[in-house]
């Protein structure tokens, strides 16, 4: 299913074709997850992987992004999104596990065309699959901040920043 982003960039499901085999991104497990966990998380469908690519070279993998499902405490949620949420104590979420750009690719909006499918991706999922947050687990401070900037709100003493499933059908606006 590609969803077409900007002029000669896509964004498809992980197939065979990708080359996977060059994708460097500066962040060693994520090099390694797209090489030898990807494919196997797709077949036993754990993970949804998404690239990243353009029509012109279609295998290079220039980005890519995960999603699955998942639940945590209602109790967990910060404050400002708890008015947003139901009231049972586990709240299904979409994660956002991973999501990464090539490093020669770094810099020009990739990142940001990635996550706005993302969670354009989770928001539309949600009328199947219902989820009432989008999650995201940070590696570093670095990559909390690129997320905060998308307004995604961080959990106290935490990698871990959500964002409402009706904020994420706002897209990547700031
Ligand atoms: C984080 C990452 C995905 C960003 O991708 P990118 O293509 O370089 O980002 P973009 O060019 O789309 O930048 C979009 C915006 O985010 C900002 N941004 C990018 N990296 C950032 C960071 N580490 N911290 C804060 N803001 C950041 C950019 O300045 C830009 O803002 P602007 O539009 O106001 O200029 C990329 O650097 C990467 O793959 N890093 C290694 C893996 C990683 O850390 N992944 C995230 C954790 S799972």
């Amino acid at each position: 299913m590609p969803s077409s982003t900007s002029a000669d960039l896509r964004i498809a499901v992980l197939i065979d074709a990708h080359d996977r085999s060059r994708f460097t991104c500066g962040v060693e497990s994520l090099d390694r997850y797209l090489k030898t966990q990807a494919g196997q998380d797709v077949r036993r469908k754990a993970n949804a992987v998404f690239v990243l690519s353009r029509d012109a070279e279609p295998d290079r993998v220039l980005g890519y992004y995960t999603l699955c499902a998942m639940a945590i405490s209602r109790g967990d949620a910060p404050e400002a999104a708890r008015k947003h949420l139901p009231r049972y104590p586990l709240v299904s979420c979409t994660l956002i596990g991973r999501l990464a750009v090539a490093r020669d690719q770094q810099g020009q909006g990739l990142g940001s065309i990635l996550l706005a499918d993302a969670l354009q991706r989770a928001f539309d999922s949600a009328d199947t699959v219902g989820s009432s947050m989008v999650i995201v687990d940070a590696l570093d401070e670095a990559a909390a901040g690129f997320y905060a900037a998308y307004g995604f709100a961080r959990l106290p003493d935490s990698l871990r920043l959500v964002m409402p499933m009706r904020q994420a059908g706002r897209g990547t606006e700031r």
